[in-house]
């Protein structure tokens, strides 16, 4: 047991299983369509992005939107690219040298190379939108530390009207 619900598992599962379904679908409309298929090709696209609406509904229980911001968002996926470059097809690269599959092999090393240059890009998107975050907090810090001295102005003539008074 890893201490996840088990729902939440299977909606990994189904989630997975409906992307495969999109993509699989889309490979055999192109195999249909240059087969002169066309019939089969559309039949196949168009079971393919419902399959993208199936797959959406597992993700909005997975990463409920309300609970996810573009920083978040990118943060899964460097960790997601990450995991590929780093740990998944480095793996499965050395398996497929000793299976003697060079046609994995290569396209493996392909898939690490790109990986890690989608973790590289999500990573400097994320640094930008860091950066913006960071100035408009410090514009939001200015007009609070504006307002709060217009306050503190306002209550010491409140406080001096107060003691003339009295
Ligand atoms: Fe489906
Ligand atoms: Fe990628």
């Amino acid at each position: 047991m890893n201490g996840r619900s088990i729902t939440i598992q299977n909606l990994e599962a189904a989630f997975a299983g409906e992307s495969m379904a999109h993509i699989k679908y889309r490979y055999f409309a192109r195999v249909a369509r240059a087969a002169g298929d066309e019939e089969t090709a559309r039949h196949f696209e168009a079971t393919a992005d419902q399959e993208v609406q199936h797959a959406f509904g597992h993700l909005d229980l997975l990463y409920p939107a309300g609970k996810l911001t573009p920083a978040r968002a990118l943060e899964l996926a460097i960790e997601g690219e990450t995991y590929e470059y780093s740990e998944m097809y480095p793996k499965f690269r050395h398996l497929a040298v000793e299976e003697g599959n060079q046609a994995a092999v290569a396209e493996f090393d392909q898939q690490i190379a790109e990986s890690k240059e989608h973790a590289d890009a999500f990573r400097a998107v994320l640094e930008k939108a860091a950066k913006r975050f960071a100035a408009l907090t410090k514009v939001e810090e200015k007009h609070a530390n504006a307002y709060r001295e217009v306050l503190e102005r306002v209550n010491a003539a409140a406080r001096a009207q107060a003691a003339e008074a009295g």
